[in-house]
């Protein structure tokens, strides 16, 4: 830059001296946008961002989350995959926030300051076509791990209907961390759940059985939305509803009472959504090994339209990452999970969704770490993991959400290991009834 340049520069600056961001200018749209739909009365985040007092208290929080992109909350590396509602900044945002707190959190022109964002009270989408809510308080005990709970609810659904859109609201956001929505047409989760004494079940990794459909799913901040004109996910009489709550304890006793809002597909279904699971069942991670990588793959024998990818692992994963591989050889990321937290686990709708042809390889990798290094390993010191569906065991699962023009096209899949594709086969041989 000219010295001619910079002097003009500074001539813009105010005469008190260099410029500083303040809140006003620089940094209440940013909280306003990527902070408040948590970070506000009622909602998870611990804490309000909506005025600048409270932003001010909370700067020096704010610089060294940012910094280290703990929050906002998004998994998912940019630049692999393009997803809706991307919890991201951008390195000039994050630069503003510190450079903001670093001058002594300013708070610039009040009364210039954009106003906190509006949000919609009660339902999204509009009153549901069908409310569910969880019989009884779930109990989160004070202190302790997180836990997965499931809560079966009979829809007594007395025809079969497909869905296009699904709303969660959480009783409780304070210890609600994520949920997804499951249905269950063999009376499988009812029997769990007589099983347990607490209300529900308690699981860690899948639902425990084998789920006949999804509605979805929810993590705090999401916003509302219905598939793509066209699109359901088929819902069949009769079917109980399992929803799977991550609760998070937050050191006090705490209740919730969660329901969800169904919304019937307005418009005729040509296209349902099923599951693809990528997956590999073969882990036995040796104590210590703070880098065991697991592949697994799978070939699309038919044309398929991926919605979203859902990566899984447990508290010892550490990384994940899947890409499809066309027949020609072009090379399409899905989603790259880094570093992977259990906590904020996430279904990443694409933007746009993809189209892959038959013959196309979904490639997953995944890497653990079952060091003492790992502030989330279950056992210090650390001990031989194996696969599984408990707390202690481990994961390396992507499930793919995908629809189809031709519901037979789904039928008779087979993983290339030789193990039927579960939660496919499931959900096809319910389209396939539907059909006859
Ligand atoms: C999707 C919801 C969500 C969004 C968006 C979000 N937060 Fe948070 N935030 C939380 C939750 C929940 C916690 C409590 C800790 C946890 O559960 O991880 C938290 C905790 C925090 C903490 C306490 C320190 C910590 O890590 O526990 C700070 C500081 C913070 N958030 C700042 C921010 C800032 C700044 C933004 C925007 C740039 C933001 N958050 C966006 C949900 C969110």
């Amino acid at each position: 830059m000219s010295l001619l340049l910079l002097a003009f520069l500074d001539a813009e600056r105010p005469v008190s001296g260099p410029a500083v961001p303040t809140y006003a200018r620089n940094v209440a749209h940013i909280l306003n946008r990527s902070c408040v739909p948590c970070h506000r009365p009622g909602e998870s985040g611990p804490f309000s961002l909506t005025s600048y007092q409270e932003a001010k208290k909370w700067s020096s929080m704010i610089a060294l989350t940012t910094k280290k992109r703990s929050m906002p909350p998004w998994s998912a590396v940019a630049g692999h995959g393009d997803f809706v509602g991307a919890r991201v900044l951008t390195a000039a945002e994050i630069g503003v926030l510190d450079a903001w707190h670093k001058a002594g959190a300013k708070p610039g022109n009040l009364a210039t300051a954009p106003p906190s964002p509006k949000f919609t009270q009660g339902w999204q989408l509009g009153e549901p076509d069908m409310v569910l809510t969880m019989p009884e308080d779930v109990d989160i005990p004070a202190e302790g791990q997180d836990q997965l709970r499931n809560i079966v609810i009979p829809s007594g659904l007395l025809e079969d209907k497909t869905v296009g859109a699904l709303e969660f609201r959480p009783g409780n956001a304070k210890v609600v961390h994520h949920a997804l929505v499951f249905l269950d047409n063999s009376q499988a989760a009812r029997k769990l759940d007589a099983a347990d004494p607490g209300v529900g079940y308690l699981s860690f990794g899948g639902p425990g059985f084998m789920p006949s459909g999804s509605l979805g799913g929810w993590a705090p901040g999401g916003t509302t939305k219905w598939l793509p004109d066209g699109v359901g996910r088929y819902f069949q009489k009769g079917s109980d509803v399992v929803l799977q709550v991550h609760y998070h304890p937050t050191g006090k006793p705490e209740k919730d009472q969660s329901k969800i809002g169904i919304y019937f597909s307005r418009k005729p279904v040509t296209q349902l959504v099923g599951g693809i699971s990528v997956e590999n069942w073969q882990i036995d991670i040796p104590a210590g090994d703070a880098d065991y990588l697991r592949t697994a793959s799978y070939t699309l024998p038919k044309d398929l339209t991926v919605l979203s990818v859902t990566p899984h692992m447990h508290l010892l994963g550490k990384e994940m990452r899947a890409r499809a591989i066309l027949p020609d050889g072009t090379r399409r990321p899905l989603v790259w999970v880094k570093p992977w937290n259990f906590r904020w686990q996430e279904t990443y709708v694409l933007r746009e969704p993809m189209k892959l042809p038959a013959g196309t390889r979904l490639e997953l990798e995944s890497w653990h770490d079952n060091s003492a290094k790992n502030p989330t390993n279950p056992f210090n010191p650390p001990q031989r993991v194996t696969y599984g569906e408990g707390s202690n065991d481990e994961m390396s699962l992507c499930i793919l959400e995908v629809t189809t023009n031709r519901i037979e096209d789904l039928l008779y899949t087979i993983n290339d290991n030789g193990q039927q594709n579960r939660v496919l086969e499931r959900i096809l041989s319910l389209a396939k009834r539907k059909k006859e």
